[in-house]
C-alpha cells in the first residue's frame, strides 16, 4: 500500500481520531532537509484529528554551539553532568530549535506553543557524582497539555525542565518524551531519529514485544548499537508505562512518518506492549485485502492466482492473521467431505512478518479446525515451501494419489507439479 493512498489511510481514521501521538524528534532531524516533509506529515495527522505533541532533542546543536564558542560541553544529551556553561548552551540551542519547529508548523498552518509544562528536579548525586543542572522529570502538567491539545494546538516541548523555584534543568529528550506519552496516555510514541530503527546483532528489528526487548536489554545489551541504546531503553520504558505502541523511525526517509502510521509494513521498528494478534475468518469485504496481501506470492508463483469469483464462492474457507487489525498472513482450509480430508491452502505470510512463527500458528490453527471437523487427513500442495511443511510442521511427502478425485483433476490440469504433502490426523 502506498502511504499516500487515501483509501488505505481511511481504515485507520476511526482508530486514531482524537488519540494523542507524542512525536520525539532528534535535533539532527530538525535541521535535516527532510524535516519539511515531516512537518507536512504532521499536518496530515492533525487534519485527521490526531492530537500531536512534539518533543525535540538538541544534542547536535549543543555540540556545534560549544565548538563555535570554543567551550567544552560537559554533556550533550542530558544524561550526564550538565555544568552551568553547558546549561547555557542547552538553553540557547534548545530555544533556537523550538523556534525553528514553531516556524515550520506555522508554515503548515498549524497552531503551536512551547510550554513550561515539564516539571523537573535535579537528577542529584549518583554514586558520589553531582549531576548539577541535569534534571529528571518530576511530573507533567497534564491539564496544561490536555487544554492545548483539546484546542488543536501542537505543544512543542524542549529538552528542558522547570522547577517551582524558577530554575531550569537540562533533561534528556527521550526521557521527556516517555514521561509526556505516559502522562497524556498517548496511543503512540514515535521517535524520529537518524537511524533506520532499532538493530539487534546487526539486523533491523521490524517489531518486537516489549518483554523480548526487555530481555535483550537485561541480558545482551552489548548486542544493541550504542547510539540507539537510549531509544531502545526508553521505548521499552514507555511500553511498560502503558504506551501501547512505540515506533523508532528514520527521519531522513520521505513519507516515513505516514508510512509508519498508515501501513502494515512500516519503515522502522515497532515496540508493542501487548500482542493484538488474532486469526479470524475472512468476510466478503476482506477479499480485496486477501488479494493485496498475497499479490507478491502470486507473482513469484508461490501461490496460484485465484480470480475474485473463486474467493467469493468459498470466502468462509479463508482466514486472516491480523496484528493491530492489519492483515499480515492468511490461510485457507478447503474441506472434501466425500473423502473426509481437508486441504490447507493459500498459506502466505507477508515478507515483513516472516520467521516469527506466524506460518506455524496458521498451520496449527487449520489443523485444529480440521480435527474439530473430524477430518482424517490434511493435505497441502506446495511448489516452494514443501521443506517447511515437512521439517517444521510434521507433514510427510505424499503423491497425487492422495488427492481427492476432484482436486486431482485440477492438479493434473494446472501443470504446476506441486509436491503433495500429507498429515494424518487420526
Ligand atoms: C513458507 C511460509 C508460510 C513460512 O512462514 P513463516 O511465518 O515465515 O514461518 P515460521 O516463522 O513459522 O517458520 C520459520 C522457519 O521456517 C523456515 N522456512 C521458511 N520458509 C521456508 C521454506 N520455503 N522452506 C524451508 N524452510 C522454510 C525458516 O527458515 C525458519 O526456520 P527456523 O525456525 O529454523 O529459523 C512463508 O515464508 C510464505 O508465506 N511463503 C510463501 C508462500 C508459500 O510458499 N506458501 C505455501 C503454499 S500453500
Amino acid at each position: 500500500m502506498k502511504p499516500t493512498d487515501l483509501r488505505g489511510i481511511l481504515q485507520y481514521i476511526p482508530r486514531f481520531r482524537e488519540k494523542t501521538f507524542v512525536i520525539a524528534i532528534d535535533g539532527a532531524i530538525v535541521t535535516d532537509e527532510n524535516f519539511a516533509n515531516i512537518l507536512l506529515d504532521i499536518a496530515v495527522l492533525r487534519s485527521l484529528n490526531i492530537r500531536v505533541a512534539i518533543v525535540h532533542g538538541a544534542a547536535g546543536q549543543i555540540r556545534v554551539l560549544a565548538e563555535e564558542q570554543g567551550v567544552k560541553a560537559s554533556d550533550l544529551d542530558g544524561a550526564g553532568i550538565t555544568d552551568a556553561e553547558t546549561l547555557k548552551l542547552a538553553l540557547t540551542a534548545a530555544n533556537r530549535l523550538t523556534h525553528e519547529i514553531l516556524e515550520g508548523l506555522s508554515a503548515n498552518d498549524l497552531r503551536a506553543v512551547t510550554t513550561n509544562g515539564i516539571v523537573a528536579h535535579p537528577l542529584g548525586i549518583i554514586q558520589g557524582v553531582d549531576h548539577l543542572f541535569t534534571g529528571k522529570v518530576e511530573r507533567v502538567d497534564v491539564e496544561l497539555f490536555q487544554n492545548l491539545l483539546g484546542q488543536g494546538i501542537v505543544p512543542v516541548v524542549p529538552p528542558l525542565g522547570f522547577d517551582g523555584d524558577g530554575k531550569t534543568y537540562r533533561v534528556n529528550s527521550d526521557h521527556v518524551a516517555v514521561a509526556l506519552a505516559d502522562a497524556l496516555k498517548a496511543a503512540k510514541l514515535i521517535f524520529i531519529t537518524t537511524s533506520d530503527g532499532l538493530f539487534h546483532q546487526g539486523q533491523l528489528i521490524r517489531q518486537i514485544l516489549v518483554g523480548d526487548l526487555d530481555q535483550i536489554l537485561a541480558q545482551r545489551k552489548n548486542e544493541i548499537l550504542p547510539e540507539i541504546l537510549s531509544k531502545a531503553t526508553y521505548a521499552a520504558a514507555a511500553c511498560r508505562a502503558g504506551v501501547p505502541r512505540v515506533h523508532v523511525i528514520n527521519g531522513r526517509v520521505d513519507e516515513g512518518l505516514l508510512a509508519e502510521v498508515f501501513s502494515n509494513e512500516g519503515i522502522g521498528t515497532l515496540v508493542y506492549a501487548n500482542e493484538y494478534q488474532q486469526i479470524r475468518r475472512a468476510l466478503k469485504k476482506d477479499i480485496r485485502s486477501l488479494m493485496l496481501l498475497t499479490k507478491q506470492g502470486v507473482a513469484s508463483d508461490e501461490l496460484v492466482k485465484r480470480p475474485r469469483g473463486s474467493f467469493e464462492k468459498s470466502v468462509g474457507d479463508y482466514y486472516l492473521f491480523e496484528i493491530d487489525k492489519n492483515p499480515v498472513a492468511c490461510v485457507a482450509l478447503h474441506v472434501y467431505p466425500e473423502v473426509n480430508k481437508g486441504e490447507l491452502a493459500f498459506l502466505y505470510v507477508s515478507p515483513s512478518h516472516e520467521n516469527q512463527g506466524i506460518g506455524r500458528k496458521l498451520i496449527q490453527f487449520a489443523e485444529s479446525k480440521a480435527r474439530e471437523l473430524g477430518l482424517s487427513e490434511l493435505i497441502a500442495l506446495s511448489t516452494q515451501a514443501f521443506n517447511y511443511f515437512m521439517s517444521k510442521c510434521g507433514f510427510a511427502e505424499g503423491t497425487p494419489d492422495d488427492l481427492p478425485a476432484a482436486r486431482r483433476e485440477k492438479y493434473d490440469q494446472s501443470g504446476r507439479k506441486s509436491k503433495v504433502l500429507v498429515k494424518k490426523l487420526k
